[in-house]
């Protein structure tokens, strides 16, 4: 039978603070509000995104860092489900693998094969990557089939992109020459000049690659992850969640699967999102 690889999309730019986690969570969880299996990856040794989703890191006994070091390692031990949106963890064990992997076999094709299987399983795998070029963003690289990357609305966003441009073209020409960008997202919009400046640079660099939904910066965006709530749950009817519900459908647009059919007044999930329980 042919087997049906979903997209994977790493959320990516070297630059810290632009929005990847953010973007990685709320993306994933407004998937899963459209009925779609997601699949959360965390690639940050900071477990940001896993913390987001409301997982203690202290109380994880698999992630992503066995997922690589471990070939033996059955991938649904260190799967987390949840309700639409399933997580694979990551925790500060990712620092020493990612040490670990110049002495690996292929250690940065081995996040894409751990992947692989799961592509037949759910309709979207959405990775969060760390702020750094090295071993892990390269595993990231191989492993996704598109890219979004988070532009911050600042003076000096757009500097990194060229440097992450040629980061991909070497992916390209090497392990992964199918992948391409989905789109670049303008994040933390105020109100100002500067956001419009970076957003005209942007479409002038990229055209229609660029996302036309735009992340405003938000108060309650930036509350929840401490909640360890997506906004869906921490605050579903605010801009945030409307911003990110559009960039949902977006992303489902430019990958042709289905319609989003939530975007009317009632955004409302269901209620628990992770559970915390690794899956037998
Ligand atoms: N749209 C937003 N409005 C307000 N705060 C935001 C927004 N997006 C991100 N933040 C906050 O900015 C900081 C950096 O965002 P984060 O998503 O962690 O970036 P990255 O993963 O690229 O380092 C975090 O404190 C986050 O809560
Ligand atoms: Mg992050």
């Amino acid at each position: 039978m042919e087997r049906n690889n979903c997209p994977v999309i790493a959320v990516t730019n070297q630059k810290g603070g632009v929005g990847k986690t953010t973007t990685a969570i709320n993306l994933a969880q407004a998937l899963a509000l459209q009925d779609l299996r997601v699949l959360l990856v965390d690639l940050d040794p900071q477990g940001n995104a896993t913390q987001g989703v409301g997982i203690n890191l202290e109380t994880i006994q698999g992630s992503v860092a066995e997922l690589i070091r471990d070939r033996a390692l059955p991938v649904e031990r260190v799967i987390y489900k949840g309700d639409g949106l399933d997580l694979i963890p990551a925790t500060p064990l990712l620092s020493r693998v990612e040490r670990e992997m110049v002495s690996m076999t292929n250690a940065e094709l081995r996040l894409a094969q751990r992947l692989q299987p799961l592509r037949s399983q759910y309709a979207i795998i959405v990775i969060d990557t760390p702020p750094t070029f090295g071993p892990l963003m390269n595993s990231a690289l191989n492993a996704a089939s598109q890219l979004i990357v988070p532009v911050d609305s600042s003076y000096f966003a757009l500097m990194g992109i060229k440097e992450l441009l040629a980061e991909v073209d070497e992916i390209q020409r090497g392990t992964n020459p199918r992948l391409s960008v989905l789109g670049y997202l303008l994040t933390l919009v105020d109100p100002t000049n500067i956001a419009g400046q970076t957003w005209d640079t942007l479409v002038l660099n990229f055209g229609e690659t660029v996302f036309e939904t735009k992340i405003k910066r938000s108060v309650k965006l930036r509350e929840s992850p401490a909640l360890g709530k997506t906004i869906f749950h921490h605050a579903p009817e605010s801009s945030g969640a409307r911003d990110y519900l559009g960039l949902a459908q977006e992303v489902m647009e430019r990958l042709g699967i289905g319609e989003v059919a939530n975007l009317g007044k009632d955004t409302r999930p269901a209620l628990s999102v992770v559970t915390g329980v690794a899956h037998e």
